[in-house]
Protein backbone atom coordinates (compact mmCIF):
# COMPACT_ATOMS: atom_id res chain seq x y z
CA UNK A 1 0.00 0.00 0.00
CA UNK A 2 1.00 3.55 -0.86
CA UNK A 3 2.30 5.58 2.42
CA UNK A 4 0.23 8.68 2.70
CA UNK A 5 1.79 12.32 2.96
CA UNK A 6 -0.48 15.11 5.16
CA UNK A 7 0.53 18.56 3.58
CA UNK A 8 -1.07 21.00 6.53
CA UNK A 9 -1.06 24.83 5.45
CA UNK A 10 -2.04 27.45 3.48
CA UNK A 11 -4.20 27.87 0.59
CA UNK A 12 -3.63 31.53 -1.77
CA UNK A 13 -4.89 32.64 -5.04
CA UNK A 14 -2.01 34.54 -6.65
CA UNK A 15 -2.54 37.92 -8.53
CA UNK A 16 0.48 37.94 -10.89
CA UNK A 17 1.50 41.07 -12.09
CA UNK A 18 3.99 40.77 -14.71
CA UNK A 19 6.96 43.56 -15.78
CA UNK A 20 10.36 44.41 -17.08
CA UNK A 21 11.87 45.82 -13.60
CA UNK A 22 10.40 45.68 -10.17
CA UNK A 23 9.20 49.04 -8.42
CA UNK A 24 11.20 50.57 -5.94
CA UNK A 25 10.17 52.22 -3.03
CA UNK A 26 7.89 55.15 -4.02
CA UNK A 27 8.13 54.06 -7.76
CA UNK A 28 5.10 53.33 -10.26
CA UNK A 29 5.99 51.00 -12.66
CA UNK A 30 3.83 50.05 -15.68
CA UNK A 31 2.90 45.80 -15.72
CA UNK A 32 2.65 43.75 -18.66
CA UNK A 33 0.12 41.29 -17.54
CA UNK A 34 -2.34 40.14 -14.86
CA UNK A 35 -3.31 37.07 -14.37
CA UNK A 36 -5.24 35.02 -10.96
CA UNK A 37 -3.66 31.37 -10.20
CA UNK A 38 -4.28 29.23 -7.61
CA UNK A 39 -1.13 29.26 -4.97
CA UNK A 40 -0.33 29.03 -1.23
CA UNK A 41 2.46 27.45 -0.24
CA UNK A 42 0.30 24.47 1.06
CA UNK A 43 -1.55 24.23 -1.65
CA UNK A 44 1.34 24.14 -4.14
CA UNK A 45 2.97 21.07 -2.44
CA UNK A 46 -0.02 19.32 -2.25
CA UNK A 47 -0.49 19.92 -5.79
CA UNK A 48 3.22 19.00 -6.78
CA UNK A 49 3.21 15.35 -4.22
CA UNK A 50 -0.22 14.42 -5.83
CA UNK A 51 1.07 15.43 -9.52
CA UNK A 52 4.12 13.65 -8.70
CA UNK A 53 2.66 10.25 -7.83
CA UNK A 54 2.03 10.65 -4.23
CA UNK A 55 -0.98 10.07 -1.91
CA UNK A 56 -1.80 13.39 -0.68
CA UNK A 57 -4.49 14.68 1.79
CA UNK A 58 -4.58 18.33 2.71
CA UNK A 59 -5.58 20.13 5.97
CA UNK A 60 -6.11 24.16 5.20
CA UNK A 61 -8.66 26.78 5.24
CA UNK A 62 -10.32 28.64 2.62
CA UNK A 63 -13.32 31.08 2.62
CA UNK A 64 -16.73 30.93 1.47
CA UNK A 65 -16.13 32.66 -2.03
CA UNK A 66 -15.33 32.02 -5.91
CA UNK A 67 -12.00 31.67 -4.83
CA UNK A 68 -12.24 28.93 -2.09
CA UNK A 69 -13.98 27.03 -4.68
CA UNK A 70 -11.16 27.60 -7.76
CA UNK A 71 -8.47 26.25 -4.66
CA UNK A 72 -10.96 23.10 -3.96
CA UNK A 73 -11.60 22.08 -7.56
CA UNK A 74 -7.99 22.76 -8.78
CA UNK A 75 -6.79 20.34 -6.09
CA UNK A 76 -8.78 17.91 -6.30
CA UNK A 77 -8.02 17.81 -10.05
CA UNK A 78 -4.78 17.21 -9.31
CA UNK A 79 -5.66 13.89 -7.27
CA UNK A 80 -5.63 15.88 -3.68
CA UNK A 81 -8.16 14.81 -0.81
CA UNK A 82 -9.94 17.86 0.07
CA UNK A 83 -12.57 16.64 1.97
CA UNK A 84 -11.37 18.39 5.25
CA UNK A 85 -11.27 21.50 3.94
CA UNK A 86 -12.91 23.98 6.37
CA UNK A 87 -14.68 27.53 4.83
CA UNK A 88 -14.51 30.14 6.54
CA UNK A 89 -17.68 32.44 7.14
CA UNK A 90 -15.78 35.14 8.39
CA UNK A 91 -12.56 35.17 5.86
CA UNK A 92 -11.77 35.38 2.80
CA UNK A 93 -9.73 33.02 0.91
CA UNK A 94 -5.76 33.67 1.45
CA UNK A 95 -4.53 35.89 -1.65
CA UNK A 96 -0.69 36.68 -2.81
CA UNK A 97 0.23 39.85 -5.13
CA UNK A 98 3.03 38.53 -6.81
CA UNK A 99 5.52 41.01 -8.78
CA UNK A 100 7.26 38.49 -11.58
CA UNK A 101 10.34 40.71 -13.20
CA UNK A 102 11.59 39.69 -16.94
CA UNK A 103 13.95 37.59 -15.39
CA UNK A 104 11.62 35.62 -13.72
CA UNK A 105 12.55 36.94 -10.17
CA UNK A 106 9.74 37.57 -8.07
CA UNK A 107 8.23 39.35 -4.88
CA UNK A 108 5.36 38.10 -2.93
CA UNK A 109 2.79 39.98 -0.09
CA UNK A 110 0.41 37.25 1.45
CA UNK A 111 -2.75 38.63 3.01
CA UNK A 112 -3.56 35.28 4.99
CA UNK A 113 -7.38 35.42 5.30
CA UNK A 114 -9.01 32.15 6.09
CA UNK A 115 -5.63 30.71 6.52
CA UNK A 116 -5.80 32.29 9.97
CA UNK A 117 -8.41 29.74 10.77
CA UNK A 118 -6.16 26.69 9.78
CA UNK A 119 -5.91 26.69 13.71
CA UNK A 120 -5.36 23.83 16.92
CA UNK A 121 -9.33 23.15 16.72
CA UNK A 122 -9.10 22.60 13.22
CA UNK A 123 -6.31 20.06 13.31
CA UNK A 124 -7.75 18.60 16.56
CA UNK A 125 -11.47 17.80 15.12
CA UNK A 126 -8.77 16.14 12.07
CA UNK A 127 -7.03 14.39 14.35
CA UNK A 128 -7.60 11.20 12.75
CA UNK A 129 -6.24 12.21 9.42
CA UNK A 130 -2.92 12.90 11.15
CA UNK A 131 -2.75 9.13 12.63
CA UNK A 132 -3.93 7.68 8.98
CA UNK A 133 -0.88 9.42 7.25
CA UNK A 134 2.89 8.57 7.23
CA UNK A 135 4.36 11.74 6.22
CA UNK A 136 3.54 15.43 7.28
CA UNK A 137 4.75 18.69 5.47
CA UNK A 138 4.19 22.26 6.70
CA UNK A 139 4.87 25.80 6.17
CA UNK A 140 4.75 28.90 7.90
CA UNK A 141 1.30 30.54 6.36
CA UNK A 142 -0.80 29.32 8.96
CA UNK A 143 -0.64 30.17 13.03
CA UNK A 144 2.44 29.58 14.55
CA UNK A 145 0.91 27.71 17.44
CA UNK A 146 -1.21 25.66 14.80
CA UNK A 147 2.26 24.27 13.28
CA UNK A 148 3.79 23.80 16.88
CA UNK A 149 0.88 21.69 17.79
CA UNK A 150 0.97 19.85 14.76
CA UNK A 151 4.52 19.15 14.76
CA UNK A 152 4.36 18.09 18.45
CA UNK A 153 1.27 15.26 17.76
CA UNK A 154 2.64 14.28 14.38
CA UNK A 155 5.83 13.15 16.00
CA UNK A 156 3.38 11.66 19.67
CA UNK A 157 1.65 9.80 16.47
CA UNK A 158 5.72 8.76 15.20
CA UNK A 159 5.24 10.22 11.15
CA UNK A 160 8.08 11.48 9.37
CA UNK A 161 7.81 15.74 9.76
CA UNK A 162 9.04 17.89 7.10
CA UNK A 163 9.26 21.69 7.90
CA UNK A 164 9.54 24.37 5.38
CA UNK A 165 10.41 27.40 6.84
CA UNK A 166 8.88 29.88 4.37
CA UNK A 167 8.52 32.48 4.60
CA UNK A 168 10.99 32.63 7.47
CA UNK A 169 10.08 34.32 10.67
CA UNK A 170 12.22 35.93 13.39
CA UNK A 171 12.53 33.02 15.70
CA UNK A 172 10.73 29.36 14.94
CA UNK A 173 8.52 28.71 17.77
CA UNK A 174 10.41 27.19 20.95
CA UNK A 175 10.61 23.21 20.77
CA UNK A 176 10.17 22.81 17.08
CA UNK A 177 13.66 21.98 15.69
CA UNK A 178 14.14 19.12 17.73
CA UNK A 179 10.81 17.07 16.82
CA UNK A 180 11.89 17.94 13.11
CA UNK A 181 12.95 15.08 10.40
CA UNK A 182 13.48 17.52 7.65
CA UNK A 183 13.67 21.07 8.08
CA UNK A 184 13.85 22.44 3.98
CA UNK A 185 14.49 26.60 3.91
CA UNK A 186 16.20 27.99 1.01
CA UNK A 187 19.32 29.73 1.57
CA UNK A 188 17.91 33.22 2.79
CA UNK A 189 15.59 31.62 5.37
CA UNK A 190 18.60 29.20 6.38
CA UNK A 191 20.58 32.54 7.10
CA UNK A 192 17.82 34.20 8.49
CA UNK A 193 16.83 31.30 10.87
CA UNK A 194 20.77 30.60 11.93
CA UNK A 195 21.21 34.74 12.27
CA UNK A 196 24.41 34.41 10.13
CA UNK A 197 25.23 35.79 6.68
CA UNK A 198 27.31 34.44 3.89
CA UNK A 199 26.96 33.55 0.13
CA UNK A 200 28.65 30.46 -0.29
CA UNK A 201 28.01 26.68 0.35
CA UNK A 202 30.39 26.71 3.07
CA UNK A 203 28.43 29.50 4.78
CA UNK A 204 25.56 27.78 4.39
CA UNK A 205 27.17 24.39 5.59
CA UNK A 206 28.08 26.16 8.51
CA UNK A 207 24.14 27.64 9.42
CA UNK A 208 22.75 24.15 8.83
CA UNK A 209 25.45 23.08 11.45
CA UNK A 210 23.78 25.75 13.63
CA UNK A 211 19.95 24.08 12.88
CA UNK A 212 21.71 20.65 13.69
CA UNK A 213 23.17 21.57 17.01
CA UNK A 214 19.48 22.65 18.00
CA UNK A 215 18.37 18.90 17.46
CA UNK A 216 16.61 18.94 13.67
CA UNK A 217 17.87 15.79 12.08
CA UNK A 218 18.52 16.71 8.90
CA UNK A 219 19.00 20.48 6.93
CA UNK A 220 18.36 20.56 3.20
CA UNK A 221 18.49 23.39 1.75
CA UNK A 222 17.26 24.72 -1.81
CA UNK A 223 19.91 27.22 -3.49
CA UNK A 224 18.20 28.01 -6.92
CA UNK A 225 20.51 26.91 -9.99
CA UNK A 226 23.13 25.53 -7.60
CA UNK A 227 20.89 22.82 -6.63
CA UNK A 228 20.56 21.82 -2.89
CA UNK A 229 22.67 21.10 0.22
CA UNK A 230 21.59 18.29 2.56
CA UNK A 231 23.16 18.33 5.80
CA UNK A 232 22.89 15.94 8.86
CA UNK A 233 25.53 14.04 11.32
CA UNK A 234 26.31 11.80 8.46
CA UNK A 235 28.07 14.76 6.61
CA UNK A 236 27.33 17.54 3.92
CA UNK A 237 26.38 16.95 0.72
CA UNK A 238 25.70 19.11 -2.77
CA UNK A 239 23.46 17.76 -5.36
CA UNK A 240 23.81 20.31 -8.42
CA UNK A 241 20.90 20.64 -10.39
CA UNK A 242 20.39 20.77 -14.39
CA UNK A 243 20.85 24.29 -15.98
CA UNK A 244 17.30 26.00 -17.84
CA UNK A 245 16.34 28.99 -18.65
CA UNK A 246 14.39 30.12 -15.58
CA UNK A 247 11.52 32.19 -16.37
CA UNK A 248 9.39 32.20 -12.94
CA UNK A 249 10.63 30.43 -9.77
CA UNK A 250 7.27 30.71 -7.90
CA UNK A 251 6.67 28.01 -6.22
CA UNK A 252 9.87 26.51 -7.32
CA UNK A 253 10.77 25.41 -3.59
CA UNK A 254 6.92 24.08 -3.13
CA UNK A 255 7.58 21.99 -5.94
CA UNK A 256 10.71 20.78 -4.50
CA UNK A 257 9.30 19.78 -1.16
CA UNK A 258 6.40 17.90 -2.53
CA UNK A 259 8.07 15.98 -4.90
CA UNK A 260 11.19 15.12 -2.08
CA UNK A 261 8.23 14.15 0.17
CA UNK A 262 6.96 11.97 -2.89
CA UNK A 263 10.01 10.10 -3.11
CA UNK A 264 10.47 9.09 0.50
CA UNK A 265 6.97 8.20 0.87
CA UNK A 266 8.49 5.85 -2.39
CA UNK A 267 10.95 4.21 0.41
CA UNK A 268 13.58 6.29 -1.81
CA UNK A 269 17.13 7.28 0.31
CA UNK A 270 16.79 11.01 1.37
CA UNK A 271 19.87 11.36 -1.33
CA UNK A 272 17.78 10.00 -4.13
CA UNK A 273 14.90 11.73 -3.01
CA UNK A 274 16.83 14.85 -3.15
CA UNK A 275 18.38 14.31 -6.71
CA UNK A 276 14.44 13.79 -7.79
CA UNK A 277 12.78 16.90 -6.33
CA UNK A 278 15.94 18.42 -8.38
CA UNK A 279 14.65 17.56 -11.36
CA UNK A 280 10.98 18.56 -10.64
CA UNK A 281 11.69 21.44 -9.32
CA UNK A 282 14.27 22.29 -12.22
CA UNK A 283 10.81 21.96 -14.76
CA UNK A 284 8.86 24.36 -12.49
CA UNK A 285 11.02 27.42 -13.03
CA UNK A 286 10.95 26.65 -17.07
CA UNK A 287 7.21 27.71 -16.29
CA UNK A 288 4.89 30.36 -15.08
CA UNK A 289 3.07 30.37 -12.30
CA UNK A 290 2.19 28.31 -9.22
CA UNK A 291 0.43 25.49 -9.45
CA UNK A 292 0.43 25.70 -13.34
CA UNK A 293 4.01 25.46 -13.43
CA UNK A 294 4.41 21.88 -11.84
CA UNK A 295 5.07 18.86 -13.77
CA UNK A 296 3.65 15.81 -13.52
CA UNK A 297 5.11 12.25 -13.28
CA UNK A 298 6.19 11.39 -16.36
CA UNK A 299 7.81 14.66 -16.98
CA UNK A 300 10.08 14.54 -13.97
CA UNK A 301 10.87 10.46 -14.85
CA UNK A 302 11.83 11.59 -18.25
CA UNK A 303 14.55 14.29 -17.14
CA UNK A 304 15.88 12.40 -14.93
CA UNK A 305 16.32 9.92 -16.82
CA UNK A 306 17.88 11.95 -19.88
CA UNK A 307 20.02 13.95 -17.51
CA UNK A 308 20.72 12.15 -14.23
CA UNK A 309 20.31 14.99 -12.49
O1 LIG B 1 5.79 29.69 -2.71
C1 LIG B 1 4.98 30.42 -3.59
C2 LIG B 1 3.69 30.79 -2.92
O2 LIG B 1 3.96 31.71 -1.88
C3 LIG B 1 2.70 31.50 -3.81
O3 LIG B 1 1.86 30.63 -4.51
C4 LIG B 1 1.98 32.44 -2.85
O4 LIG B 1 0.63 32.15 -2.71
C5 LIG B 1 2.75 32.36 -1.54
O5 LIG B 1 2.12 31.55 -0.62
Amino acid sequence: MKKKILIIGSLNVDMVIEMKNMPVVGETVLGTKLTYIPGGKGANQACAAAKLGGDVVMLGCVGEDEFGDIQKSNLSACGVDTRYFKRSKKKGTGTASIYVDECGNNSIVVVAGANQECDITYLQEYDDVMKACDYVILQMEIPYDAISYAVKRAKELGKVVILNPAPAPDELPDGILEQLDYITPNETELMKLCKRDGETIEDFTEGAKVLLQKGVKNVLVTLGERGALLVSEEGAEIFPTRKVVSVDTTAAGDCFNGAFTVALAEDKGPREAVIFANAASSIAVTRNGAQTSIPDREEADEVLTSTGV
